[in-house]
């Protein structure tokens, strides 16, 4: 099997989480390439759910190697907590879990910053992580990688320069206190004893087991519309969810990747603020909402819901080059009478087949629907596509017309056992 990579196609929750799992047994290496502790990626395995936020959840097989690459922002706190939680569970992960030393790491500061960003600027309805602000430091190159951590000569000098910097800000704009550097210094020294036994280059670690032709997933976190080039600008995350991040954040060459596997939802959802054409009305919002537990796997917060929407899945076809499709929760559908799917959007009379980038017309457009008949049976337990009922078959023929690639894989459930092959 080729290297493959596994993501969102829409706004994230798509039920990727289950979907990597499934994958998980063909491989050997389970790599995160962005994102941070943002993520919720939930799995359950017999009626036992797993919510991992920073670590692959790969790590739930117990001979995978799963790795946080050098594109991922890494809360030590988080992950120390992650950690934790998972061997209490039983699950060991020492010599299965690396993280790059070129990774970035969040600090109280970051997490500060956006929680204050979001109550007094523009508000995006970030998950107040600290997600944005780390990443915004790595680009301007003052910010602290995993490497930095482990050095407390580097480790002082850089989190001096920042905190300057920080504290004027947290001062000066925000009118709240900063950071003593003597607490923080001493925090983050704790944790780099305490992380130390997982860090290496995993560049190096995942070129070689390329050479040695061992199998890696990719797995992506949040979703496509929130990638921060091709999503819903400026209502997105900081990193790149799409496929290309898969290069970037882990320093593999994008020849290396051989397949790429987008997840999609049956209908849409998103968090947050932004745009979102297809959105429900309050009643339809709230029956979906109930029925497909739609609430934040990080947050907790209220997920917005809306119709299938193939303008932007199609985009996300396009910027990931996706290969192949999963369709997830296709069983939250089943009361429904009638079932709408967008093909277009209309905007001041003219037609866009095609996402706009213009976030005025995203905003203004009208969906253009086509109406299908709903199946009105319960498929939670059906476990072939032939035995799915005609009009669910038909609603997935036309996801399948409308999108090109190939739908490989059917979710009626969180459980491992509610999947099926399309062509089985
Ligand atoms: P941030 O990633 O916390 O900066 O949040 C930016 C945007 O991405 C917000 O709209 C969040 O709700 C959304 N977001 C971040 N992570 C996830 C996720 O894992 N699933 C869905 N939305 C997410």
């Amino acid at each position: 099997m080729a290297n493959i990579v596994i993501l969102g196609a829409q706004w994230g929750d798509e039920g990727k989480g289950k979907v990597i799992d499934i994958f998980t047994r063909k491989v050997d290496f389970v790599v995160r390439y962005q994102g941070g502790n943002n993520a919720g990626h939930t799995v359950v395995i017999d009626n036992d759910e797993f919510i991992l936020h920073l670590i692959p959840s790969g790590i739930l097989h117990k001979r995978k190697i799963c790795i946080i690459g050098n594109g991922v922002v890494v809360d030590p706190k988080a992950l120390l907590d992650e950690i934790g939680m998972l061997k209490k569970r039983g699950i060991d992960v020492d010599g299965r879990l690396l993280v790059s030393e070129n990774a970035h790491v969040i600090f109280p500061y970051h997490r500060r910053l956006d929680e204050l960003k979001e109550a007094k600027r523009r508000k995006i309805g970030t998950t107040k992580k600290g997600i944005g602000p780390c990443y915004a430091d790595k680009v301007a190159r003052s910010g602290i990688r995993v490497a930095d951590l482990l050095d407390p000569v580097v480790l002082k000098e850089k989190l001096l320069n920042n905190l300057e910097e920080k504290n004027a800000i947290l001062d000066k704009i925000y009118g709240v206190s900063g950071f003593s550097f003597e607490e923080l210094y001493s925090e983050y020294l704790d944790y780099a004893k305490e992380i130390r036994k997982y860090v290496c280059n995993t560049t190096v670690v995942l070129n070689d087991a390329i050479k040695k032709k061992k199998r890696i997933l990719f797995e992506g976190a949040q979703g496509t519309l929130l990638d921060v080039d091709h999503g819903t600008y400026p209502f997105v995350t900081s990193s790149n969810s799409t496929a290309g991040g898969a290069s970037t954040g882990t320093g593999i060459g994008p020849t290396k990747i051989g397949k790429v596997i987008g997840v999609v939802k049956a209908y849409t959802t998103r968090v947050g603020e932004g745009p979102f054409p297809t959105e429900f009305t309050k009643d339809l919002m709230e029956r979906i909402r109930q029925k497909g537990k739609e609430f934040g796997a990080t947050t907790g917060r209220p997920r917005r819901c809306g119709w299938f929407d193939s303008v932007i899945v199609n985009h996300s076809v396009m910027v990931n080059g996706i290969d192949e499709i999963v369709v997830t929760k296709l069983d939250v559908l089943d009361d429904l009478d009638s079932i709408k799917i967008c093909t277009a959007y209309k905007f001041e009379g003219k037609t866009y087949n095609e996402f706009p980038t213009n976030g005025r017309v995203l905003a203004g457009c009208e969906p253009v629907y086509e109406e299908l008949p709903g199946w009105k049976e319960d498929t939670t337990k059906v476990i072939s596509y032939l035995k799915l009922p005609g009009n669910a078959r038909n609603y997935l023929r036309r996801i399948q017309n409308l999108l090109k690639p190939r739908i490989v894989l059917i979710s009626v459930g969180c459980d491992r056992k509610q999947t099926f092959s399309k062509d089985a």
